[in-house]
């Protein structure tokens, strides 16, 4: 079990899954740039995700909706008056924190909810047993409320931010929200039934903690299931059934996860749990299923001026759906994946560092090394690699030792290697010609395969 984020980082920006943001600047708080691999394993996650949240169920369709939205709409959402952080500074090293993590280190739990009034009361009554993590002193302002909505000049010539500000999407969601009509009406669809969308959301975190478990930008995967009121609960509970069963799908060991049941909830909302993942750091939110009864399409209604209701087909019935939605980002079911995958094993006196991924999640799923850079081997090798590719994603690498190449392998989770040795040239053992090796990650067994045979066997292997 990975006990120190450090290693991960570590991994992460040598071999290509995650760099620190604009680096050669300085970098840039809270944000990174997914690399070569990253960027194979978030489209990976993604793929599972959509799979099982829309292939798989007819009662699901997607939607990409704009980043940018009506402003109104983040009114309309409580996003403009309510979505914010308790804010202190350190007087000392003038670091900013969030309150609500400086109460948890003690075991006082802050509600989110809470107003400047009672979250200042709260710090105060308790202050003496808070540090700073920074720099260890005990010197705070007091607290502020920061509103995390990060706003743009978009359509906006004025030259003044606050006036007609536009937001960048702070979730996802509420493009379901003001498309429901639309896609009720184009789907032909009846309730219960949902919509699902992956995209990037954008939040001003006070403190960007943990890597890419909290940035200021990253991508979310929401679906929002409408239902009939007396539905709500019921589908709820199956919702939070399938939710679970898709980690374990996933590959995440159950072990791992847990779930946390929110117990002060926002006054719309029937019922909130979070699915918890073990990370380096602590089980911490992967995931968050709420019940948020009708409050958003109510909300959206008002605002807009447009009736958002429902009338049953049936029964004529007329009412505004409730909601229960399903909501995670990417980048934190990256770091979920990546902590569950991470292990190391003493192999010859030597420390092996293997990405035990899942088989559906691996950045690739076949590396083909040469024995050699000899060219008639590198010859036969980059054939059989781009023969390969027309079905998984390849790897080929030449450099350095066979050992080496393989260790490498291991580590960016490479779950088959083929090698092309001179055997396979016809310059050994006769039998032995047209064929190749093939190594697996976590046994390292390694069996001997003709290469006309080469890519149903990776296909079945790797199913
Ligand atoms: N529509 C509901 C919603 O957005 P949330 O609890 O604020 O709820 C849902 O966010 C999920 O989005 C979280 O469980 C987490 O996986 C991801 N998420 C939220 N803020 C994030 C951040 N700053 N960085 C990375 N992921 C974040």
């Amino acid at each position: 079990m990975l006990t120190s984020m450090d290693k991960l980082v570590a991994l992460c920006k040598v071999r290509g899954f995650v760099f620190p943001s604009s680096e050669i600047y300085g970098g840039f708080a809270a944000v990174y740039d997914y690399g070569q691999l990253g960027v194979e394993l978030a489209n990976n996650i993604k793929k599972a995700w959509w799979k099982a949240m829309v292939q798989m169920r007819g009662d699901i369709v997607g939607l990409d909706s704009a980043i940018f939205m009506h402003p109104k709409i983040w009114e309309a959402s409580g996003h403009v008056g309510g979505f914010s952080d308790p804010l202190t500074e350190c007087k000392s090293c003038h670091s900013r924190l969030r309150v609500d993590h400086l109460l948890e280190e003690i075991d006082i739990l802050a509600d989110e909810k809470m107003g400047e009034e009672a979250i200042n009361a709260l710090f105060a009554e308790n202050i003496k047993k808070i540090v700073c993590p920074k720099c260890g002193k005990n010197d705070f302002t007091s607290v502020k409320k920061f509103n995390l909505l990060v706003k743009s000049n978009l359509g906006n010539f004025t030259g003044d931010l606050d006036k007609e500000a536009v937001y960048l999407r702070g979730e996802t969601c509420q493009g379901i929200y003001v498309n429901f009509e639309n896609v009720l009406h184009s789907s032909r669809k009846r309730l219960p039934f949902g919509i699902a969308q992956i995209g990037k959301a954008f939040r001003n975190e006070i403190t960007a903690r943990q890597f890419v478990f909290r940035t200021r930008e990253f991508e979310q995967m929401e679906m929002q299931y409408f239902v009939h009121p007396d539905l709500e609960m019921i589908e709820y509970e199956k919702l939070r059934a399938a939710r679970w069963q898709y980690y374990l799908d996933l590959g995440i060991k159950e072990e791992n996860l847990q779930w946390h049941k929110h117990e002060n909830l926002v006054f719309y909302a029937k019922e909130a749990y979070d699915i918890e993942y073990n990370f380096p750091f602590g089980f911490k939110e992967l995931e968050g299923i709420h019940a948020r009864g009708n409050y958003d399409l109510t909300q959206h209604s008002t605002f807009s001026g447009q009736t958002l209701d429902y009338t049953d087909p049936i029964s004529g019935e007329k009412f505004i759906p409730h909601i229960i939605e399903s909501s995670v980002g990417v980048g934190r079911t990256m770091l979920a994946v990546l902590t569950d995958a991470y292990s190391e094993e003493e192999v010859d006196g030597e420390t092996r560092v293997v990405l035990r991924l899942p088989y559906q999640l691996a950045p690739y799923r076949v590396a083909v090394l040469p024995l050699s850079k000899k060219e008639n081997l590198s010859f036969v090798a980059q054939n059989i690699a781009q023969n390969l590719r027309g079905s998984f994603m390849v790897d080929y690498d030449e450099t350095q030792s066979i050992g080496k190449r393989y260790r490498r392998q291991d580590e960016i989770g490479t779950p088959f290697c083929v090698t092309v040795d001179f055997d396979t040239l016809g310059e050994g053992e006769a039998a032995l010609k047209d064929t190749v090796t093939v190594r697996e990650r976590d046994s390292m067994k390694q069996e001997r395969i003709a290469i006309a045979d080469l890519e149903e066997y990776l296909s079945e292997r790797l199913k």
